[in-house]
């Protein structure tokens, strides 16, 4: 590393890779912390403009050559889900820490793979999307081992595809960095509502309620093809899957990802209780109260590095996982977005389709150490 600053590669300029990462990490306020080393995107003239508008040093068309450029200290990827795997080894095996948009991988074998050989690199690996670090999910953590609803009985979260991602502002346009086509999102791998959106709120579930042990589900098509910009896409992996989990001890939680229609808020699973319930941010009916709550912020907001300009911007979940992944390699704090949730995530997903396609309830063998390590 050439200073304590950090030298990142951006791979992917996409939707992410630009509201996530390249407008939140163009500002003055991070420089001395991180900077724009190197921007990768195979659509002709996107890296490369992307590197204009941003700031940043250098624009590949691939990520060998990013990953061969010595002012590249760790990379995010921004690229379709289906690539993490195989990219990341790369980045990996080249030595560079690492920050995954959600999700790592789409198996659970694939995650061990990259957690092992990270380890046996010396290689850091933060895993969005980290919900860990927003104060809510802490604070219903607290409030549940404390006993505040009684004895749990039963949670539920997830969330509607929609159509949001063919609509997004970045889709819409004429030139390479408003003209990125979604339609990788309706493809298998990686593709559909489980890996790209109910992966936050089983990320909320789990990181409150530890790692569940088993899970069973009902999956199919409903729509078989998606418009973009007047053309047709086909949609061929499941967009409406309904799983049961089952967290021992009679505590089981109702998972959704669908193409329409939402019970829970986003990202914020509801919890019943013999003595009570949470419903998105309200205890019994009244808002929550946590640690930071301010007046018209946001707890999307209310993050560790999240201050100034960047509180009124979008994506900031992804900067601050990013700024997760900064700390962790300049001064090693680790964070709360770990790779091994991360993989139990993706195995509940994996194993639900598993549970769908073979009409058996799978067992889940994975685990992570919960934020307060109880
Ligand atoms: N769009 C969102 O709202 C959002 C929010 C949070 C996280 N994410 C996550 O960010 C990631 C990317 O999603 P997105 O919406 O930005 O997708 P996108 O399709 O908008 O952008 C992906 C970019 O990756 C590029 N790409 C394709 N193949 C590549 C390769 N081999 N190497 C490098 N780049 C390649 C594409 O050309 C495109 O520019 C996904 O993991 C997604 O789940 C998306």
């Amino acid at each position: 590393m050439s200073s304590n600053s950090i030298g990142l590669g951006v791979v992917g300029a996409g939707s992410i890779g630009i509201r996530g990462c390249l407008e939140h990490l163009c500002l003055p306020d991070v420089q001395d912390k991180v900077r724009l080393a190197a921007v990768c995107d195979p659509v002709p003239g996107r890296a490369q403009a992307a590197a204009e508008k941003y700031g940043v040093a250098r624009a590949y068309e691939g990520l060998e050559e990013l990953l061969a450029d010595p002012n590249v200290d760790a990379v995010t990827l921004g690229s379709p889900i289906g690539l993490h795997y195989e990219q990341g080894l790369q980045a990996i095996r080249a030595g560079k820490h690492i920050h995954f948009n959600k999700t790592m991988t789409t198996t659970t074998d694939e995650a061990t793979e990259l957690i092992e050989e990270a380890r046996a690199r010396g290689v850091k690996i933060v895993a969005s999307p980290g919900q860990m670090l927003q104060a809510p999910h802490r604070e219903i953590r607290r409030l549940i081992q404390e006993g505040a609803l009684g004895r749990v009985a039963w949670a539920a979260t997830g969330a509607a595809f929609g159509s949001y991602h063919e609509k997004e502002g970045v889709r819409q346009g004429d030139d390479p960095l408003s003209n990125i086509n979604p339609a990788w999102y309706w493809r298998k791998p990686g593709g559909g509502p489980l890996y790209d959106m109910t992966v936050y709120g089983l990320h909320s579930l789990t990181g409150v309620l530890g790692p569940a042990k088993r899970v069973t589900a009902m999956s199919g098509i409903g729509i078989k093809e998606r418009e973009y910009r007047g053309e047709m896409y086909p949609s061929d992996c499941d967009d409406n899957t309904l799983m049961v989990l089952d967290f021992g001890d009679a505590l089981f939680a109702f998972v959704y990802g669908t193409f329409a229609g939402t019970l829970t808020e986003f990202g914020l699973p509801s919890y019943y209780g013999t003595k009570g319930s949470i419903v998105g941010l309200k205890l019994n009916g009244e808002p929550l109260d946590y640690p930071g709550k301010e007046e018209g912020l946001s707890h999307f907001h209310l993050l560790p590095h999240v201050m100034g300009q960047h509180r009124k911007m979008g994506e900031a979940h992804v900067f601050e996982d990013i700024m997760q992944l900064v700390d962790f390699v300049r001064d090693g704090t680790p964070s709360a977005a770990t790779p091994e949730h991360a993989r139990h995530v993706i195995e509940i997903i994996e194993a639900g389709y598993r549970a769908a396609e073979t009409g058996q309830t799978q067992p889940l063998t994975t685990t992570f150490a919960t934020v307060d390590g109880k």
